[in-house]
């Protein structure tokens, strides 16, 4: 289960992503917002961190107007790696080095298909562990004691 939130200028690339979701047959559930009305993204965004944080979902996909409100709400939040990408390779290294449990994306930044290729690079992409472990231990040590021994 993906975890989606936005806010009223993430909407647009949200709904096309839940379009893609649906598509390959992968399930998710939406922490609003619902509506063009404006809001503030902190509050979708740390809805969505949540349901990441406690299991409630797998993963979360994120949108804001640059992914970069929403993505920095949702790393406040214990346990989340929240990356904002705008390009297939930053989601995969996102992945693969950083363990990331969250992908913010701009909807004023990337474009539908573009997005759709960030969103397959990224469900796809496995954490390597070895080297790249022992920094995400560091990165959950801080979020744990707020800093690193
Ligand atoms: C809303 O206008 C915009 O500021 C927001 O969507 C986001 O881009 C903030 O980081």
């Amino acid at each position: 289960m993906i975890a989606l939130g936005s806010d009223h200028a993430g909407l647009p690339l949200k709904k096309v992503i839940m379009k893609h979701l649906d598509d390959l047959k992968i399930t998710y559930k939406d922490y609003g917002a619902y509506s063009n009305e404006s809001v503030h993204y902190p509050e979708y965004g740390v809805k969505a961190a949540k349901a990441v944080a406690n299991g409630e979902c797998e993963k979360g996909i994120i949108f804001c107007g640059t992914g970069v409100g929403i993505s920095i709400s949702a790393n406040k939040v214990k346990g989340i790696r929240c990356v904002n990408c705008s390009e297939p390779y930053s989601a995969l290294m996102g992945r693969q080095h950083n363990d990331t449990n969250m992908l913010a994306l701009g909807s004023r930044v990337v474009g539908d298909e573009l997005a759709k290729m960030i969103v397959d690079t990224w469900l796809n992409g496995e954490f390597l562990g070895g080297r790249h472990q022992i920094r995400v231990d560091q990165i959950k040590e801080v979020d744990e004691t707020g800093e690193i021994k």
